[in-house]
């Protein structure tokens, strides 16, 4: 029997190639960089399955293109760049890559953390461009990270694993979100749940990991920045929407806060040139990026394929309606 047909925008890893191979005819993208659009929709002409990033966007255009998919399985645990409604529509099952990349997120977040509130990225440069002259008292001083408090907006996995790190560095932990964790939950992280205005005036680190929706698109504007204190950061390792980079960089300017980490920008790989300033430490959307995580985002993908083709239900359904119709 033939092997149903796939296409891979990425050569994936050789762990998650072995895997799609059980039961699929695999045709990867194996050239550097992202394929183009016009050859991503060329190749799915004609495949039922696909194993996508998230800078590829499923919407009607490629559903269009690609009448006998059946997958799209993105490797990526946000998926907003999937039209889930579309999918569903079409009778496309949509997955992705939940539970696994949590701890090296929650890593990553801190790092960020760390290292714009102790100004790392102005330090290396300094220490690497040869004019290091002495030390000094009040050269590159910072601020304690340890013993402040930090907020959490967005209290899901990564949202928690980012909390459970901070009981070493002696923080107060509060969070919101629009569900209360649990007594539990709140206990074992030490953290407590508080409204979002009141945590924007408290909190001296502010980490966002909400997912993005209609709700959180624009989510931090100038409102949300006029209520931090001058002397909190802000850390995105979310989506870069979820926060208004020109309100950003405005509040920036005006001292209205004092500076951030991000990884996750509105126009990926566009970076607000405003941004681009001393107080702000800037990554290229890579908090997942270990290579033990990012195998198992590809493999967790890939098993989704091979289960559908295989009869079952794939894990990391998103539609799971899609299913249940005749
Ligand atoms: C995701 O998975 O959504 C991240 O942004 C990339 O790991």
């Amino acid at each position: 029997m033939a092997k149903p047909k796939v296409y891979a925008t990425h050569s994936l890893f050789e762990a998650a190639r072995e895997i799609l191979q059980k039961n699929c005819e695999v045709e990867y993208w194996a050239k550097p960089g992202r394929p183009p659009r016009e050859e991503v929709l060329r190749r799915v002409k004609d495949k039922e399955g696909l194993v996508c990033l998230l800078t590829e966007k499923v919407n009607e255009e490629l559903l269009g293109a690609a009448p006998k998919l059946r997958i799209a399985t993105n490797v990526a645990v946000g998926f907003d760049n999937i039209d889930l409604a579309k999918c569903t529509k079409r009778g496309v099952v949509a997955t992705n890559t939940p539970g696994v990349l949590d701890e090296t997120t929650a890593d990553f977040a801190w790092t960020l953390l760390m290292a714009v509130a102790r100004r790392l990225s102005e330090g290396e440069a300094l220490a690497r461009s040869g004019q290091w002259k002495n030390w000094d008292l009040d050269q590159l001083v910072g601020t304690d990270v340890w013993g402040k408090t930090l907020g959490i907006v967005g209290f899901g996995r990564i949202g928690r694993a980012v909390a459970r790190r901070a009981s070493g560095f002696q923080m107060k932990v509060i969070y919101t979100d629009a569900v209360r964790a649990t007594g539990d939950a709140e206990k074992e992280l030490k953290a407590e749940f508080w409204e979002m205005d009141a945590l924007l005036a408290e909190a001296d680190f502010i980490s966002l990991h909400v997912p993005l929706l209609t709700e959180t698109r624009g989510l931090f504007g100038a409102e949300k920045f006029s209520r931090m204190k001058p002397t909190a950061f802000l850390i995105n390792t979310s989506r870069g929407p979820v926060v208004q980079e020109a309100a950003l960089v405005a509040a920036l300017e005006a001292g209205k806060i004092a500076g951030a980490g991000l990884d996750v920008y509105e126009n990926e790989p566009l970076i607000h040139a405003g941004l681009k300033r001393a107080n702000v430490v800037l990554a290229p959307h890579i908090a997942s990026a270990s290579l033990e995580t990012r195998t198992k985002m590809a493999c967790m993908a890939a098993e989704n394929v091979v289960a559908l083709f295989a009869g079952k239900r794939p894990p990391n359904i998103l539609n799971p309606e899609v299913l249940k119709t005749p």
